[in-house]
């Protein structure tokens, strides 16, 4: 009785094994647990009818301020310089470090038009190459202008000039700030 049971449930394990095989190599055969290989949730990108726009991946809450980044309150007016001025402060000292890293940006960012002494005779202007003349950074006006002033043109352009935001990170704008009025200012 015994053995008849071992070999009948041999035969079935043989049944099983080659029903479960399939000649059709692309067939992937049956799926167990379905939904663990298809998720029920909702993808990132897929549409998703619980939201009025549609979409599954919602955006940032007005007003989000991305990681790391500081957000810069003023427009490129007059009255918005003037208030800028008034409002921010350099955080650095004119130490020698701060001094030197300010020197780089100012030759690499800002002498090519406003000259190594910072009298806007620089090569691109007096190449001809740029028509507009550079501003002095040197002059009265300037001597008098506070720093976040100049954080302020500096950031947004000013007249003519570009924008620099977008090209050097807030703090070498404040270390250039630096560098022109405790060295070229002098
Ligand atoms: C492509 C040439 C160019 C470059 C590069 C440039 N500037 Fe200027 N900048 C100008 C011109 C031209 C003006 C005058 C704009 C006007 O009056 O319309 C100006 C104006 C300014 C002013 C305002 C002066 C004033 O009279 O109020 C400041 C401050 C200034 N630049 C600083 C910088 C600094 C710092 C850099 C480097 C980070 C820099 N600029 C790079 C061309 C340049």
């Amino acid at each position: 009785m015994g053995k008849i049971e071992i070999k009948h449930i041999a035969l079935l394990l043989l049944v099983v094994a080659f029903s479960s095989c399939n000649s059709k190599k692309t067939d992937p055969g049956y799926t167990y647990f379905p939904d663990m290989a298809y998720s029920r949730a909702y993808e990132t990108y897929s549409e998703n009818t619980n939201f009025a726009d549609n979409k599954t991946l919602r955006e940032p809450v007005e007003g989000t301020i991305p990681r790391g980044y500081t957000p810069f309150p003023y427009e490129k007016t007059e009255e918005d310089m003037a208030r800028a001025g008034k409002e921010l402060v350099n955080p650095y000292e004119p130490t020698a470090e701060i001094l030197e890293r300010g020197a780089l940006i100012y030759q690499r960012n800002c002498k090519q038009c406003h000259g190594e002494k910072g009298d806007g005779q620089g090569h691109l202007y007096t190449s001809k190459r740029y028509p507009y003349p550079p501003a002095s950074l040197i002059n009265e006006k300037m001597v008098a202008k506070p720093q976040g002033e100049m954080f302020h043109q500096v950031t947004l352009g000013y007249g003519i000039m570009g924008a620099q935001g977008p090209i050097l990170r807030p703090e070498d704008r404040w270390k250039v700030v630096l560098y022109v009025k405790n060295e070229l200012q002098k």
